[in-house]
């Protein structure tokens, strides 16, 4: 294949989402809504891509700032698409070949659609190809005009059409193949005189025809593909779509998803074969699941490493943590950032967990707090056991080492340090380091004042 080089406009605002940030910065699926066209187009090819960037550039330009793929084109006023492209002179500058025109807000463009739409561009060795789309509702979209033998003459915006015009059903869905040197001739001499007084892509057509050069249309199979998000409402039907995507291609690849309309899973997430996923799960954040796990519903993963064969259990949070083969955890766990459990780790009801370590096989299976903490393996933590890591300035460690048994409601006063193989008696407020192979018991002793209540 010819040399494909890509731009993607992104300039506008976004006016009809109501929204402080612009709108391709809206995360679908958790990336910002210009990652999917972009990543479309990388795929289908092209080495190098242009966002055309004007609102909340900085928003823009940071995110894909470490993309060494990514290139930017300021377009300070928007005059148009037609303008917006031609601020890209500079970077392709000398490019010879296909430049394949995307829009930011058109999220749902599929890679493999644009192989197919690139091949039939450069196979026909056309100057201009449009992707279009054949709409029961064409209002509002710029439609494609053609001559007797199906070459495309013209594309007339919907202000701009004449009755006659208005009733074609096929529409431009701002997606275009154009042979790189042609573009930016064409694109320096448009004008304004339109009922919007912008600067339209779209006449380049008239300038290619005008030159007896070759524009064709390109339809697309689905026309969900090229719907354009403008407000909420088609943001929210964008995100259903892609879901479904990711959905479908974990289940092709062996991962069992109960209810997929009820499953939120991001891009970027990887999942093994059987592992079953049960309704109102989300995962994110790149989190990585391996083979043969149960996750129940209503649980957050995010940013999560989690090995083979692991149980999450119905109501568990979790995020930024590791969870080794075998593990358990929930119902109604709350992992927080840096908790890396090791192998059989069990985590049961009520426990939350912040930066620790637990070794192999480790227990707390009710009701705890365990932060900041080093706990080694085959140790039980009993009901109710507390880390008070805070001093209310700064934080502190505790150590448990391997095999300790913490009895039910324990207190770790931190910083303190249990020896390996001891036994901390229930209801002990531990302020003291233990060492190994010991009993430690602080309880205030009971007093039994018999006949008490008959004296009353
Ligand atoms: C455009 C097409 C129309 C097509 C429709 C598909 C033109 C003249 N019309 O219309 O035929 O059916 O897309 O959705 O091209 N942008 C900039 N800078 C600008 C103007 C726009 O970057 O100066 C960006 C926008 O941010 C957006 C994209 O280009 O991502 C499309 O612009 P928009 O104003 O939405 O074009 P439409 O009027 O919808
Ligand atoms: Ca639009």
């Amino acid at each position: 294949m010819a040399k494909v080089a890509a731009i993607v406009l992104a300039a506008g605002k976004g006016t009809r989402m109501k929204s402080d940030l612009v709108k391709v910065m809206h995360p679908l699926c958790g990336i910002p809504m210009i990652s999917w066209p972009v990543n479309a187009a990388r795929e289908a090819g092209a080495s190098v891509i242009t966002l055309v960037v004007g609102h909340q550039s900085e928003k823009v330009r940071e995110f894909f700032a470490d993309q060494q793929d990514i290139l930017f084109a300021a377009q300070e006023e928007q005059l148009g698409t037609g303008h917006a492209v031609a601020c890209c002179r500079e970077t392709l500058a000398g490019f010879e070949g296909t430049v394949l025109i995307l829009c930011g807000d058109v999220p749902l463009i599929a890679p493999a659609t644009l192989q197919a739409f690139l091949a039939d561009h450069q196979r026909h060795q056309a100057t201009v190809t449009v992707l279009t789309a054949a709409m029961e509702n064409p209002y509002g979209y710029g439609r494609v005009v053609k001559d007797g033998a199906g070459q495309v003459t013209e594309i007339v915006e919907e202000k701009d059409a004449t009755p006659e015009q208005r009733l074609i059903r096929e529409i431009n869905s701002g997606i275009y193949c154009v042979d790189a040197r042609f573009l930016f001739t064409a694109v320096a001499d448009l004008k304004n005189d339109n009922a919007q007084k912008e600067y339209y892509l779209t006449d380049i057509i008239k300038t290619a025809i005008a030159a007896d050069k070759t524009c064709r249309s390109f339809p697309v199979a689905d026309a969900v593909e090229v719907m354009g998000v403008n407000d909420r409402v088609q943001l929210a039907e964008a995100g259903r779509v892609l879901r479904e995507r990711i959905n479908r291609a974990f289940m092709v690849s062996g991962t069992t998803i109960i209810d997929p309309e009820a499953t939120y899973i991001d891009h970027g997430v990887t999942i093994g074969r059987d592992t079953t996923i049960h309704p109102n799960v989300s995962i994110s954040g790149g989190t990585v699941i391996g083979d043969n796990c149960l996750i129940e519903s209503s649980v957050v993963i995010r940013g999560c490493k989690i090995a083979d064969c692991v149980t999450i259990k119905a109501g568990s949070v979790m995020e930024d943590s590791v969870i080794g083969r075998g593990a358990a955890i929930g119902p109604m766990a709350h992992l927080r950032p840096g908790s890396e459990l090791m192998d059989e780790v069990k985590i049961g009801n009520f426990v939350e967990t912040k930066k620790i370590v637990m070794g192999v096989g480790s227990k707390a299976s009710h009701l705890t707090y365990l932060g900041d903490a080093t706990i080694g393996s085959h140790v039980n933590i009993g009901c109710g056991t507390i880390t008070c890591n805070y001093d209310g300035v700064r934080k502190h460690r505790t150590v448990i080492e391997d095999d300790v048994f913490v009895g039910s409601d324990v207190q770790f006063v931190a910083p303190v340090s249990i020896g390996r193989n001891s036994l901390i008696a229930a209801g002990t407020t531990v302020t003291k380091d233990v060492p190994p192979d010991s009993l430690a018991i602080a309880r205030a002793p009971q007093v039994n004042k018999e006949g008490w209540k008959l004296k009353k």
